[in-house]
This record gives C-alpha cells, structure tokens and sequence, in this order.
C-alpha cells in the first residue's frame, strides 16, 4: 500500500516537474526582504520539491516518507560543518541505495527514498536552509522519537521569518472552520452511534465547552449567533441581525458569501454564515417530517423557548461573531 502511494506521488510530481523546476517567486519578491529572500527561496524549493512525501503536517499513520525535520536530525549527528552536511545531503539525493542510507529505519518501513532527478543546486539551497533553520515539526514527533527510545531533539538553527501575516479575514476563516470541523464531527459520531435523541443532549451539553477549547487555541471570541435560536443565550444582537439579513440576501441570490470584517479599536469582528445542509434539518426542520416528534420532544425539554426550527437545507441557519485582537508583529 505504502509503495502504491509513493509511486502515485512520484507519478504526479512528475508529470508536473516542468512546472516545479521553476517555482513562481514574484509574490515573494515583492514582500521580503533582499537577505531573507534566498531562504525564502529555498523553503520554497523544499516545500514544492520535497514535501510531497516529507510533509510535516502529514499525520503520523498517513506517512510515506520520514518528515525532513527527521532527516535533519540524522543528518546532523555528528555536528558537521554546513559543508559536510550539505555534501551528504547532496549525495544520497543524487544516488538514493540502501548503503548509502543513514535512515534504515525509515528504508525497511518505507522503501529506499526513489530516485529523482533534480537540480543540483536546488537540492545545495535546500540543504542549506535546512541546516540553518529549524525546520517545521510534526505534532507527534517528540512522542515518536521517544518511543523510539532516542533523546528529544534540541533543533538548531535560526526561526524562519514568517512569510505574510494572515489577514484578519483568512484568520477569522480558520478559527470559525476549525471550530466547525469539531462541532461537525462530533455531531456527525454522536447520530451515528446514539441517534439523533441523544445528539440533542450532546449539543446541549457540549457545544458550548467545544467553542471554549477553540476560544482558549486561539485567543478569540466565538459565537454562534441566530436571529431564531434555540438556546435564547445565542440570540442575535441588533447588529449582528445586520450581517445575518446581509448573508441572507447573498445565499438567495446564489452568491458565495464573502466574510464580513470590522475593525473596531485594534480588535476585529469577523462574521461569516452558517448555512444548512440536509442533515441539519433532522433537528431544525419540519416537526414530524425532518424532525422525529420522539426528538422535538427532548429538544422542547432542554429549549421551551426554541424558535430553531422550520428550516430548509441552504439556509441562514445563523453567524460565526468571532472577535480577536490585531496581531502583534
Ligand atoms: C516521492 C517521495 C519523495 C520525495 C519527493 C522526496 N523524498 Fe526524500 N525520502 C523519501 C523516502 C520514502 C525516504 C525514506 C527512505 C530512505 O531513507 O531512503 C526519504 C529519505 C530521504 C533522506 C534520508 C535518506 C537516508 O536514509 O539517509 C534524505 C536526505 C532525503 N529523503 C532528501 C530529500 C530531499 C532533499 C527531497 C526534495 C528535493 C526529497 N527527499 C524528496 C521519499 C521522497
Ligand atoms: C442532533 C440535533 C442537531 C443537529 C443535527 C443540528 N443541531 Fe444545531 N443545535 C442543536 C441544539 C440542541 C442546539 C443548542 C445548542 C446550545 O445549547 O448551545 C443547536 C444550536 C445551533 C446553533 C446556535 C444558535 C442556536 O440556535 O442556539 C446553530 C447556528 C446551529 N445549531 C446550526 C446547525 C447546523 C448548521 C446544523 C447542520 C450542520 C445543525 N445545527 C445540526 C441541535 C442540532
């Protein structure tokens, strides 16, 4: 299986190998500084060459290939000089074999690294940054290395300059998808193996600490805002009802809604819809059709006040209202 996902990447990366030989760096150039612009080169090199299988963000069962911060460490062992390293580096890209490896675990799990043909001075640059920056880190690495019994690695090098700050429009956009991901997932779990009853109790009970943990991850705000709630504490203010007629508008129309931002004394407010699909209709429907009379039952229970239903899918069911600080640079 591993090697079938190998080849596939191999294949895909060659057929788009004329393209990768030549990165676009215009929208580089025009930010960075003339110092930091070769090694935002060279990351970039790294991350369109290599990534493909060296990902550090791949989880660690989805992994095809070791991530590079594990080939660093290897690598570096033995504290060589940038030449030695990069010469290393250099000659095991150029010829990969089981010999000349310094990674056997990683070739009897994976494979020996696949041969590629690559420019030589690309693969000097790449060696070059990693050797010199400490290079991004997967998650589960520390726990991996010590449960392969090896000590944590101290990495050396200097942090890499953030290439753009996110903008408050692309920062609001993570947050409230992150946030969606979760409560989705859940929700999605909880139907599935306990029925749409007991999904009810896991809304009531847990939509609100699922908000605080992604509130605490990213030192925001956020709320979900309606202007026909069922949980009264998430009835619209007058402003947001504003943006909520605003979206309105966009989804009858078949616009794709663009987030709203306002900047108010150094903080932001983002607002973006929250629209429905058929599955949310089982508890925002039609009583006695989507919803089970059984399930409106419990949900009258915990919401008396509920106003959260006849809804049809592509809906304004409600707003993300998500607030943060200007980032600090
Ligand atoms: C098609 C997938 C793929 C791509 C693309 C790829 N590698 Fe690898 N690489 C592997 C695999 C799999 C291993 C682990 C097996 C091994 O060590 O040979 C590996 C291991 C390595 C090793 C350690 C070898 C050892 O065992 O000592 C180095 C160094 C390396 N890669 C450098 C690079 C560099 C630099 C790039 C980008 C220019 C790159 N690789 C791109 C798959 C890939
Ligand atoms: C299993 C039943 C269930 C399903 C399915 C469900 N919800 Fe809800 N929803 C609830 C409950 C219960 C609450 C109240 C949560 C609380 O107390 O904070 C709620 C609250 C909300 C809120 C917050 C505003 C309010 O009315 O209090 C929004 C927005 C929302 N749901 C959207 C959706 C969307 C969109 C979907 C589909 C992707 C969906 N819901 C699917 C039960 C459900």
């Amino acid at each position: 299986m591993k090697y079938l996902i190998l080849l596939l990447v191999l294949v895909s990366v060659a057929c788009k190998s004329d393209k990768q030989s030549k990165p676009d760096y215009k929208i580089l150039n025009s930010e960075s500084k003339i110092a930091e612009n070769q090694d935002s080169k060279s990351y970039e090199i790294m991350k369109t060459q290599c990534y493909t299988c060296h990902n550090p963000e791949t989880e660690h069962d989805n992994r095809i290939a070791p991530p590079m911060v594990a080939v660093k460490m290897h690598y570096m062992r033995g504290n060589p000089t940038e030449e030695e390293f990069t010469q290393s580096i250099l000659n095991f890209v150029n010829q990969p074999t089981k010999e000349k490896s310094k990674m056997k675990g990683a070739v009897s799990r994976f494979g020996v690294m696949p041969y590629q043909k690559f420019n030589e001075s690309n693969i000097k640059s790449i060696a070059s940054y990693m050797y010199n920056y400490k290079l991004d880190k997967p998650e589960w690495f520390d726990e991996h290395i010590k449960g392969e019994g090896m000590k944590p690695y101290q990495q050396r090098g200097n942090q890499r300059q953030k290439q753009k700050r996110k903008g408050p429009k692309q920062k609001g956009m993570d947050i409230a998808m992150a946030t969606k991901k979760e409560l989705g997932k859940k929700l999605m779990n909880t139907i599935a193996e306990k029925g749409t009853a007991e999904a009810v109790e896991f809304c009531n009970l847990k939509a609100i600490p699922i908000t605080s943990e992604k509130e605490k991850q990213f030192n925001a705000k956020i709320k979900r805002a309606s202007d026909k709630p069922r949980n009264p504490d998430n009835l619209a203010t007058a402003q947001e009802e504003v943006h909520i007629n605003t979206f309105k508008e966009m989804i009858a129309n078949s616009e794709s809604p663009e987030p709203i931002v306002e900047k108010n004394n150094g903080k932001f407010d983002f607002y973006y819809p929250i629209v429905t699909n058929s599955m949310c209709l089982k508890c925002h429907g039609e009583v006695g059709e989507t919803i089970k009379t059984e399930t409106y039952k419990t949900i009258k229970l915990k919401y008396p006040e509920d106003k959260a239903i006849d809804y049809d899918a592509n809906q304004v069911r409600g707003i993300w209202h998500i607030e943060f600080q200007k980032d600090k640079s």
